[in-house]
């Protein structure tokens, strides 16, 4: 095997003998999440999906993608029902605590999001009688959480995906959005000025892939990583997702 071409045939499982095809993995992502995981034609497309092919490549896998929603990822690597998952998924101790990551390969922070002249310039200033909206399950939300207890925001509420929350805020629903950065960074790009993040909150995250815990994908997963970044493929999907 290996040498194929950009275009896995995602044939029939045990194959391998063409292509880095090897054996099948189904791998969990809630492909709401532009750039990194979005549905384009009915296909999955974006950075997350290209790192997984590439490195199914070089470990000798091809990564079957499964859309589940964000919420029900942990759970589901728990019970086995999927052999990895990876969906711009921060590494979290208390995450770590029941499932494995792969070592980080995306930096980020979150970020709040506002209709453009909401008056709102930041967490401390105008949100104690507004209403948040997040994603449930994210770091964005636990984040969110936080601010209301300490009275920074009115209301937090959440929503199955950030397509939701983004909706909310268009239609005036809620006020503002706590979300990842890079996330929120491209729908304000596609927002016409309708959308502006005021506040950078640097929370320091790094992604990682995920897998149920003492998964024997965990060391050829890391080792195709570092190979991906090493040779400049990684800054390549970069470019092609994120830009400069
Ligand atoms: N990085 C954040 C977290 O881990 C948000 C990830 C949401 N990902 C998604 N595909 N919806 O909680």
């Amino acid at each position: 095997g290996g040498g194929g071409g950009a275009e896995d045939t995602g044939g029939a499982e045990g194959t391998g003998a063409a292509g880095g095809g090897g054996e099948t993995i189904t791998v969990a992502s809630d492909i709401a999440y532009r750039p990194f995981e979005f549905d384009q034609g009915g296909e999955p497309v974006g950075f997350d999906i290209d790192l997984m092919n590439e490195i199914g490549e070089r470990a000798g896998f091809t990564p079957e993608f499964q859309n589940v929603t964000f919420d029900g990822i942990i759970p589901g690597l728990g019970s086995n029902l999927y052999d990895a998952a990876i969906s711009a998924m921060t590494i979290t101790p208390e995450r770590e605590e029941q499932i494995d990551f792969s070592d980080p390969y995306f930096n980020a922070d979150q970020s709040l999001m506002v209709p453009a002249d909401s008056g709102i310039t930041s967490i401390e200033d105008g949100l104690e009688n507004s209403v948040v909206g997040v994603q449930i399950g994210t770091t964005g939300a636990s984040q969110a959480e936080q601010f209301q207890q300490e009275g920074q925001i009115g209301e937090v509420r959440t929503f199955d995906t950030i397509e939701d929350a983004f909706t909310a805020l268009e239609s005036g629903q809620v006020d503002a959005v706590i979300n990842d950065l890079p996330v929120s960074q491209d729908r304000v790009n596609q927002s016409d000025g309708a959308l502006e993040i005021v506040q950078t909150i640097p929370t320091g995250e790094q992604y990682g892939i995920a897998f149920p815990q003492d998964s024997e994908l965990v060391e050829p997963v890391n080792e195709a990583l570092q190979e991906i970044k090493d040779d400049g493929t990684y800054a390549e999907i970069y470019r092609e997702w994120i830009g400069r």
